[in-house]
């Protein structure tokens, strides 16, 4: 079975530890975090791999004080009118999962429009998942679904993986190939639960402010070293 990466996602953690370990306030970090996003992206699309998913804010996130989610909100909205210009020139194309109907609708307008532009650039896909979760991923997917058998436009035995993957907020996109978490936590926090089921994982102690090209390089030698068998014998 083939080990060309092709998609990976990251669950960029750290960001906090990152900031207070140096005395900073923990939104330092993430301002250090988004630089990173700049910089792994551009390593990505040198090392030629064509979908990215990152994990910048989780359905949970919302909970955080109320300071360092409008911190947040104010990164993505500055990263989708600066980087995500430059990342239009790569031709990198932008989707955005999750339930966006929890961002201000100025954020959801820019969301929407970028999608509207990006389109057509098929080489590189940069998948944003914000206000993301798994569950909650499945949850709207089942409800659509549900609704579609309601109004006599579905039929039960019609469920099958792949129609219901077409349900999803990744609907159209591969599976990811390979995980990285950083800062040397070994969970999953609703990432992706339906798409990574015969996804790699890699963990790696490196808080994500620090991530480096070499950091991402280690990644993919581990991961090109694997044996990937999908539950069959080869
Ligand atoms: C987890 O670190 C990180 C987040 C909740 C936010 C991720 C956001 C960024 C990397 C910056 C902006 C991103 C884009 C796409 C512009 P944490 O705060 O949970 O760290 P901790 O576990 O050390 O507290």
């Amino acid at each position: 079975m083939t080990k060309k990466l092709n998609h990976l996602g990251i669950i960029m953690d750290g960001n906090g530890r990152w900031a207070t370990a140096r005395g900073l306030a923990r939104t330092e970090g993430h301002k250090a975090g988004a630089k990173t996003v700049s910089r792994i992206l551009e390593a990505c699309q040198k090392r030629d791999i064509h979908y990215v998913t990152l994990y910048a804010f989780s359905t949970e996130n919302w909970k955080r004080p109320a300071g360092e989610v409008k911190v947040l909100m104010d990164l993505f909205n500055d990263y989708l009118d600066k980087d995500v210009a430059e990342l239009q020139k790569k031709d990198i194309r932008i989707h955005f999962i999750g339930d966006r109907s929890r961002f201000s609708p100025e954020i959801q307008k820019k969301m929407k429009r970028i999608e509207e532009k990006t389109r057509g650039d098929e080489t590189y896909h940069l998948i944003l998942a914000l206000s993301y979760s798994g569950r909650d991923e499945l949850v709207r997917a089942m409800k659509q679904f549900g609704k579609d058998i309601c109004f006599g436009k579905k039929q039960p035995e019609e469920l099958t993986e792949e129609s219901f993957s077409s349900y999803l907020d990744t609907a159209g996109l591969p599976d990811p190939d390979l995980i990285i978490r950083t800062s040397g936590e070994q969970r999953i926090s609703n990432f992706l639960l339906w798409q990574m089921a015969y996804s790699e994982f890699y963990f790696t102690s490196v808080l994500w402010p620090d991530f480096s090209e070499s950091d991402l390089d280690e990644a993919i030698d581990s991961f090109e070293k694997r044996e990937r068998r999908y539950g069959q014998l080869l």
